[in-house]
């Protein structure tokens, strides 16, 4: 082991631009260890970002891409963060991300780019974990972590996720009465399936044509047909909604929030904060929902507070551009009792250190973290890894359909082999 761990030395960080699922440019990190340990990463994008992410570094003086470029950010890469990361054992992987955040210097990664940072977090536990021959999993959380997550699975896309008129970004799926991960799986694909003949008999074939995250996005126009469409679909498919299989909700509502009039426009209509909340009051006494995440905009930590008190924890109220995996934002949604719970996403902020605190601060308070993907995607498995090594419990990772969802799906299942019964 000792030997081993000397042979975790970075050796070579090389940045290249590769593309994701929208076809943007996105930041790919390979590091090689001095023992010949491989890791690759690629950082994801997201479409409807929280204010206070941590940012990205894109090309916008380039005409290449319209300005979607990442070059500056590779170039970061091959030059500051190589030279500061060569020669620190990647196995320290704090080490060598309190490094990134050093030579960054900013509050927000604005430095180097969150693109840059992310994948190269990443890619260093993954030498990491390749050089001591350990899968990233239990290199992160040893051989204890053997939860697999429920996946959260969005079947019904909207917002800016989507062209349709549906105000909510996603409509999930989770199946909970499951005995292990692959059998989870089976019911929400078989749900899926049904959905899609659903929409299709309903809506005509234009309707199932698939959103960012692989949902389907129908004509829809209101909250409640889309709900509709997932109850129905899950009876369907043999199961019985609300034991078997429940729903949750990404709001985002920063989207169709309209800050100068401090009204949000859902279902053709402009609802005050209070109406909003009556509204989601009322769609959770008529449907089995877990969790309900950005119910209202990223600044109302308020508005989270007073909707959680009424609903008394059923269904859980999610941070995510409320709290953008940013532990400052996270301890303040806490201490207001705005949050049940938090998504988490490495490229908020940027290091897998980072959010390895925001996970067990929060688990540390008995709420619920839930890592995920983000809607500009690519073929890394990492978030798998994270949510079994990290224990989470929940992973959103989109629809089962589209290669960049279902390789996390993928790769679950081999997890879930290679731990056995
Ligand atoms: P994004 O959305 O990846 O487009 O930001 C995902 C989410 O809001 O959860
Ligand atoms: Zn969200």
């Amino acid at each position: 082991m000792a030997y081993l761990f000397e042979e975790a030395k970075i050796a070579y960080v090389k940045g290249l631009q590769v593309l994701d699922s929208r076809g943007d440019p996105a930041v790919e990190v390979t590091i090689v260890t001095e023992g010949g340990g491989i890791g690759k990463a690629i950082a994801p994008a997201g479409a409807s970002k929280g204010k206070y992410e941590a940012v990205e570094i894109r090309d916008t003086n380039l005409k290449a891409y319209k300005g979607r470029g990442v070059y500056t950010a590779i170039r970061n890469v091959n030059t500051v963060i190589s030279n500061a990361l060569i020669g620190l054992n990647a196995v320290n992987y704090r080490y060598v991300d309190c490094k990134l955040i050093e030579l960054d210097g900013t509050p927000n990664k604005s430095k180097l780019g969150v693109n840059a940072v992310t994948a190269t977090s990443l890619a260093n536990i993954k030498a990491a974990s390749d050089t001591l021959g350990l899968p990233l999993f239990v290199f992160l959380g040893g051989f204890t972590a053997r939860t697999l997550p429920v996946p959260m699975m969005n079947i019904i896309n909207g917002g800016l996720h989507a062209g349709n008129e549906l105000s909510i970004q996603e409509f999930m799926i989770m199946p909970i009465n499951a005995d292990k991960f692959s059998e989870a799986l089976r019911m929400a694909v078989e749900v899926y399936k049904e959905l899609k003949n659903y929409l299709k008999n309903k809506y005509g074939a234009l309707a199932v044509n698939v959103g960012d995250e692989g949902g389907f996005a129908p004509p829809m126009k209101e909250t409640a047909e889309a709900l509709d469409a997932l109850v129905e679909s899950i009876k369907l498919a043999g199961y019985e909604p609300g034991k078997d299989i429940l729903i949750a909700l990404d709001c985002a509502a920063t989207q169709f929030y309209d800050s100068k009039s401090g009204k949000y426009r859902i279902d053709c209509k402009e609802l005050g904060k209070d109406e909003l909340i009556k509204f989601y009051k009322e769609l959770c006494e008529r449907y089995p929902i877990f969790s309900i995440e950005d119910p209202l905009h990223e600044e109302d930590f308020e508005g989270f507070k007073e909707l959680r008190s009424l609903l008394k924890g059923k269904p859980k109220i999610i941070g995510d551009d409320l709290t953008v995996t940013n532990i400052e934002r996270v301890k303040k949604a806490i201490d207001v009792g705005a949050i049940d719970g938090v998504i988490i996403k490495v490229n908020q902020v940027g290091t897998v250190s980072e959010v390895e605190d925001v996970i067990k601060l929060v688990r540390g308070e008995g709420l619920i973290a839930i890592v995920s993907h983000r809607s500009g995607e690519s073929e890394d498995v990492s978030i798998a890894h994270l949510a079994v090594g990290f224990s989470t419990g929940f992973i959103k990772t989109g629809a089962p359909a589209r290669g960049e969802r279902t390789v996390k799906y993928n790769e679950l299942l081999r997890i879930e082999d290679w731990l056995g019964e």
